[in-house]
């Protein structure tokens, strides 16, 4: 979150509908933005009446168009204006293939970004047919300090879209109970992860490590299937939030505890279970901490620290994908070979072919290495005591 001053530029055209909820154009506004980038020093007024081809023109230029017109137009033309971007020239191999994905959501999410809207101080949006934007706005930035603040619509549609499931809540296997997520939290719709873990029989009674939380899915699950008790991390504040409050609605609340840290928690536990980032690629913003792991380092001090953190005759349970040795981001072999660095010697594995939805999707640019993606669990314990 930021602070900006803002200033006009001549607005696209009139617009009755809108014109008395905009407000004072030079006032500071706080700017929210889920990417590094700055807050706009400009704000350029524009309507229902911007066609798509001028929007990505004057985005081009390096324009911020602040929207006031129908909430319905407005994401219509977020869709028209990715619909021209240009699409990743055809591949020869995998990692060409998720690069040039790679680069060509990045500039989508440059392009949508500069479409914003702003909330007034009850974070009500005036468009018209706009939906409610209060509440889902309240459980990501916490009450207003200021009168306006702006935000990508993108981003805008994504914390409505948190919302709603936060609001009705997820069903996940093996999890007895709503799961209820909050917006920047890694979502667990794919099921092979989770599943792996349910096959996992020595939990009763035993003190868990859960690295890298997120919503808290897999400690639950844990501690409903009798686990003494769970010490949660993650490095985001939200993941923290989530799982906390999971915690408590699943009525598991004392028996979870979560920090925000760095890794593990002090002391040792019977299980250490963990789902780390699986692609070793940098990330590009706070969302993306889930996923990428740049050159390998969550998971190598994960491997480096595991040991340390067991309990004599304990176990860790890490779960990862193949993605990155499928897309050519890791040799094949490499994950062995830190096993061995690390002193750890793989006790059982199980692995279960890719499920979500992308692995069948024959028109996914990287489906060549999706359809042929596998999750597994490694039961690891260290070589000598
Ligand atoms: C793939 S998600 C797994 C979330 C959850 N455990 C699950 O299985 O659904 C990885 C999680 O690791 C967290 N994370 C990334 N780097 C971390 C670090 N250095 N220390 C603790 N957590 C980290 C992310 O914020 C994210 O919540």
């Amino acid at each position: 979150m930021s602070r900006a001053p803002r200033t006009d530029a001549s607005p696209e055209g009139p617009n009755p509908s809108t014109s008395s909820s905009a407000p004072p154009l030079d006032s500071a506004f706080t700017w929210h933005s889920e990417s590094s980038e700055p807050a706009p020093a400009r704000l350029s007024p524009v309507n229902d009446r911007l066609s798509a081809d001028t929007a990505l023109k004057r985005v081009r230029r390096g324009e911020f168009l602040l929207y006031s017109g129908d909430f319905h137009n407005a994401k219509q033309l977020l869709g028209a204006l990715s619909r021209r971007l240009p699409r990743p020239a055809k591949a020869r191999s995998p990692l060409e293939a998720f690069r040039a994905e790679r680069r060509a959501r990045q500039l989508e999410h440059e392009t949508l970004s500069r479409i914003v809207v702003s909330l007034d101080r009850d974070y009500r949006l005036g468009l018209a047919r706009a939906p409610d934007t209060s509440l889902a706005c309240h459980q990501v930035w916490g009450a207003s300090t200021t009168d306006t603040t702006v935000v990508p619509l993108k981003q805008l549609l994504g914390m409505l879209g948190a919302a709603e499931w936060r609001r009705k809540g997820l069903a996940v296997p093996g999890l007895t109970g709503l799961l209820h997520p909050h917006y920047g939290v890694y979502l667990p719709t794919r099921t092979d992860y989770v599943e792996l873990l349910n096959s996992v029989t020595e939990v009763k009674g035993k003190r868990v490590f859960d690295i890298g939380t997120g919503t808290g899915v897999l400690s639950f699950i844990l501690l409903q299937r009798g686990a003494a008790s769970v010490q949660a991390t993650d490095c985001d504040s939200r993941a923290v939030a989530c799982s906390q409050e999971n915690a408590e609605r699943l009525g598991l609340g004392k028996r979870f505890q979560v920090a925000e840290a760095d890794l593990f928690p002090k002391g040792t536990a019977d299980l250490v279970v963990c789902n780390p980032p699986w692609i070793p690629e940098p990330p590009k913003n706070r969302v993306d901490r889930a996923v990428f792991d740049e050159d390998s380092q969550f998971l190598r001090r994960f491997l480096e620290g595991l040991s340390a953190s067991l309990a004599p005759g304990g176990v860790g349970l890490l779960l990862l994908s193949d993605l990155a040795v499928l897309l050519g981001l890791r040799p094949p072999g490499w994950l062995e070979a830190e096993f061995e660095r690390c002193g750890l010697s793989v006790q059982w594995a199980r692995s279960t072919p890719a499920r979500h939805s992308k692995a069948k999707d024959a028109s996914d640019p990287l489906h060549m290495a999706r359809s042929r993606e596998r999750t597994t669990l490694y039961c690891l314990k260290p070589v000598s005591p």
